[in-house]
């Protein structure tokens, strides 16, 4: 990347031939920054991105048994949604609210029912399609019909586990043809240590492309965080700048695939994370040596380079979730809008079941870790935030392993002048 002492100043270092911005066809010129700033199109991409994109609303473990349901609250669609299974296996969604006088019917988060009760009137409702199961005192009413009385269903397609629901009342286009070249790419890759999760969450003063940004390049890992990833992340000869593997687009999605440190090995100075390292956590992030790491690192989406200094791939569903993935498992990110200018983030990392007290620390310890790094991230975005509203820049420059970035601002773009679906997915 170097472009050697008697390179002229002025000319950029990007080598033509290795660049991601140029192998995916983006331009390299500045970006403007007033999506991450104006109201006006904080509305924009409401109304055009959230209300017609596919949205991550849940894993599959979240329903383990019919009659299983979880609600999902989205603020940027000023929705409150029911997620179901039914007795007949089927995952379905619907707006939780009810038919009578339009209360909120189902007030916990998660648990099993088979008929949901409004508390206001108790109105009642089926598990299986939502359909109105009595009405008390209905002899009163004027002409209702029940049939036409149920929770008003919302489109809800599973894909490899993730349950996704659009709020179009008739999607344009399918859950399949929203990922494109994505689902195609990323489908059968093996999941694991689905049993637990750790949930880290919080809602931040900063546009909710600050939080996914902070996790869509490594350029900042050297700087941002010298003492928590910079180590096994980076190498002060081979990659300084923990330069991507790789990082492409697929459609309207996106990965990177992140460098490793071969060299690394925790100080002697770092007494917990040797304790934990030596058993079978191997790799920077608490990889392990199963064989459902070697399937998943065997498959032909995960480390696409199949590069020997592999650490983790962060995948970037449009718009706002992330699949990530190392040797150790997966987690997730999700970046939800409040505001142009509030943002409510969740990180769930899915871990296995305690085996041992051994197993337990390392989980602790790993737990720990996340949280260290993950504050250095997000913090750092209230800051921009302030940065951006001050009216100083009126764009960025992104250097090209910040390709992430500029992509989801090309396809941001397009998305919120795009009349139909179709037309944003081209
Ligand atoms: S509002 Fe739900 S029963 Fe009256
Ligand atoms: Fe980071």
């Amino acid at each position: 990347m170097s472009g050697g002492l008697d390179a002229p100043m002025s000319t950029p270092h990007v080598i033509d031939e290795d660049s991601f911005t140029l192998a995916a066809n983006l331009p390299t010129g500045p970006v403007p920054v007033e999506p991450y700033r104006s109201p006006e199109f904080f509305e924009l991409e409401r109304e055009r991105v959230f209300k017609r994109a596919w949205l991550y609303a849940g894993r599959i473990e979240m329903l383990p048994e019919a009659t299983s349901y979880f609600v999902k609250n989205i603020e940027v669609v000023k929705a409150s949604v029911l997620v179901t299974r039914g007795k007949d296996g089927q995952v379905r969604a619907f707006h939780n609210v009810c038919s009578h006088r339009g209360n909120l019917v189902v007030n916990t988060s998660c648990g099993k029912a088979e008929r949901f009760v409004c508390r206001y009137h108790n109105w009642a409702y089926g598990c299986e399609t939502g359909e109105l199961l009595g009405i008390p005192d209905q002899k009163h009413f004027f002409e209702v019909d029940k049939r036409e009385l149920g929770l008003t269903p919302i489109a809800c397609e599973v894909w490899e586990g993730f349950i996704f629901i659009n709020m179009q009342k008739s999607p344009e286009v399918s859950l399949l043809e929203f990922l494109g070249p994505f689902g195609r790419t990323y489908a059968n890759v093996p999941f694991f240590n689905l049993d637990e999760t750790i949930v880290i969450e919080a809602d931040f003063k900063a546009n909710w492309k600050l939080i996914a940004d902070a996790f869509a390049e490594p350029y900042h890992v050297p700087s941002l965080h010298p003492a928590t990833l910079a180590p096994g992340f980076a190498h002060p000869e081979q990659n300084r700048y923990a330069r991507p593997l790789s990082a492409r687009v697929h459609g309207i999605h996106r990965h990177f695939s992140a460098y490793g440190n071969p060299d690394y090995v925790p100080p002697p100075s770092s007494k917990v994370e040797r304790l934990v390292y030596i058993q079978d956590t191997g790799g920077v992030l608490g990889g392990d040596a199963s064989e459902n790491a070697a399937a998943l690192a065997a498959h032909p989406a995960i480390n696409p380079t199949k590069n020997p200094n592999w650490s983790a791939d962060v995948t970037w569903i449009f718009p706002n979730f992330n699949i990530d993935y190392s040797t150790g498992g997966f987690w997730t990110h999700e970046f939800w809008p409040l505001a142009y200018n509030r943002t409510h983030w969740t990180l769930r990392v899915f871990i296995p079941r305690t085996a041992s007290v051994r197993h337990r620390l390392q989980l602790e310890h790993y737990a720990c870790r996340w949280g260290e790094v993950v504050l250095e991230d997000v913090t750092n975005c209230e800051r921009i935030q302030r940065g951006l509203e001050s009216g100083a820049k009126d764009h960025m420059i992104l250097q090209d392993a910040e390709m992430l970035i500029r992509h989801n601002m090309r396809v941001l773009d397009k998305w919120v002048k795009a009349d139909t679906v179709a037309e944003a997915l081209r």
